[in-house]
Order: structure tokens, then sequence, then C-alpha cells
């Protein structure tokens, strides 16, 4: 094992893995790859923002050193603005095609897109949890987590058995999120995710958390309630989970 990696299972079952924040990329990055060592043409769903990018970099070396095959990997997404068509610069689908779709080669046939269009959303959202039935499920969910303990955007008081829906984000969120792009564009303020009982049906869960910022929200994920308040907690509920934390997010943790 390498040194100051800790792995703990806690008593509701969850795999608690604390890395130093240089192996956090490699140690997310190892939840896929494990995956896809067991089922090559896995279906994965991915998140944005900060904290699956060092775990992107990692993949793609490890693709371009050959030691990680992406040619029959399923790609699905968590979330994204309701709005962001096209070429927008808040799309997440965009954003994850820069970051790791298209220098990984995962094209658009082996990527089920978050419906984004107002018009019609509804319609698409049931439509977008038919097609993750077609596609056999989720084998592997990614997630961040947000400030307010917020999956996908699931924000506090979501439903533990909502599926594919439009939400009103909150405030914390659209502020967190502004940094993410230049300030022409309105922070979206709706978003579209997997709701949580989506989340809940994966076959198996990762949760990546890292930065100081988020040591007190992963604090009350794991051992607060369970419960609306904290949409992560819910986690906690189901199988098979492994929370991937650096050693600042951990710092409150006994
Ligand atoms: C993004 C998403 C969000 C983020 C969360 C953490 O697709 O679903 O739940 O994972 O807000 O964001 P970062 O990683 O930027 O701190």
């Amino acid at each position: 094992m390498t040194s100051g990696v800790i792995t703990r299972t806690l008593d509701t079952g969850i795999h608690l893995r604390v890395v130093p924040a240089s192996e956090f990329g490699s140690a997310a990055a190892d939840l896929v790859q494990t995956m896809l060592r067991r089922k090559p043409n896995a279906v994965i769903g991915f998140p944005t923002g900060s904290t699956p990018l060092p775990m992107y970099q990692d993949l793609l070396r490890r693709q371009r050193q050959g030691t990680l095959d992406l040619t029959q990997m399923r790609a699905v997404m968590l979330d994204d603005y309701l709005g962001a068509t096209g070429d927008d610069p808040v799309s997440f689908h965009n954003w994850l095609k820069r970051e790791f779709f298209d220098p990984a080669g995962v094209g658009s046939d082996r990527l089920l897109r978050m419906p984004t269009d107002p018009e019609g959303i509804e319609e698409a959202c049931q439509q977008y949890e038919e097609r993750l039935q077609r596609l056999g499920g989720v084998d592997l969910q990614l997630l961040g987590l947000g400030l307010n303990g917020h999956i996908g955007f699931n924000e506090p008081g979501a439903a533990v058995d909502s599926r594919t829906h439009v939400v009103p984000l909150t405030a914390t969120t659209t502020v967190a999120n502004a940094a993410y792009w230049d300030s022409s564009r309105k922070v979206p303020e709706e978003g579209v995710t997997m709701g949580v009982g989506t989340i809940l049906g994966a076959r198996a869960i990762g949760l990546l958390v890292n930065g100081a910022r988020k040591a007190d929200i992963l604090r009350s994920t794991l051992l607060g309630p369970i419960g609306p308040d904290v949409p992560a907690s819910f986690l906690r509920n189901v199988a098979d989970v492994q929370v991937i934390a650096d050693q600042e997010a951990a710092a409150l943790l006994p």
C-alpha cells in the first residue's frame, strides 16, 4: 500500500479510501480501470467539475501509456444545465467532450447525452431513464460532492426515489459554478439531473471528494443523519459505494 493511504469500511458498509492529494486522481481512476477490467463495455456515469479533473487526466495518461482500454466503455451523463444546447460554453456535455471524451476517443455513439432543450424536457427526461434501462443500467456512477451535500444537481430536499428531472438550483450551487465560465453568460438557474433514485440504482458508486472546503460536508455525508438535508447521505443506504477522499477533505473524520 502507498504510504499515507488509509482504507476503511465504515459501519454503513461504505468503503472509504483516504489518499494524499497528489494521488487523488489516480485513486479515482483506479475505480474506472477496475470496472473496465471486469467488464470492458461497462456503462459508466461521469460528473463534471473541478473534483474529477485529475481523474480524467490520469485516465488519459493510462490510455496513452497503453495500460487502459477505453474502446468499449459506454458513458452516460449525470447532469447538465437546462437550456445549455449546441456549443453553449456552460454545457456539461461540451465540458466532458473537451476534458475527456474527445481525447479518449469516446464518440457520441458510446455516449448518452443528458437532454437540455427546454422544449419537451419532461418527456426527454423520461426517455433518458428508458435509455439507461436499455443500456442495462449503470455499472459505475462517479459523483462529486456539492458544498451543500448535493449529488448531481439533487439539492437539499431531494427525494430519495427521484428520477431524471429538471431542478431549480440553489444560490450555493450557482455561485460555486459561476467560476466555470466567463461572466457574459448568465448562470443558469435550472439544471437537469439524474434523480437520487437513478443514482442509487447504479450497481456501484464512486464518490470523489477533495479539498479542505469539503471536509464539513463529507463528515455530514458519512456520519450525520441520513436524509434529504444532505442528499449524499442517501448513499449510505446502498450496497457498493466507494468514497475516495484526499487528506484535506477527510480531516474532520474521526
Ligand atoms: C457536476 C455535478 C456536481 C459536482 C459538485 C462538486 O456534474 O454533478 O454535483 O460534482 O457540485 O463540484 P466540484 O467538483 O466543482 O467541487
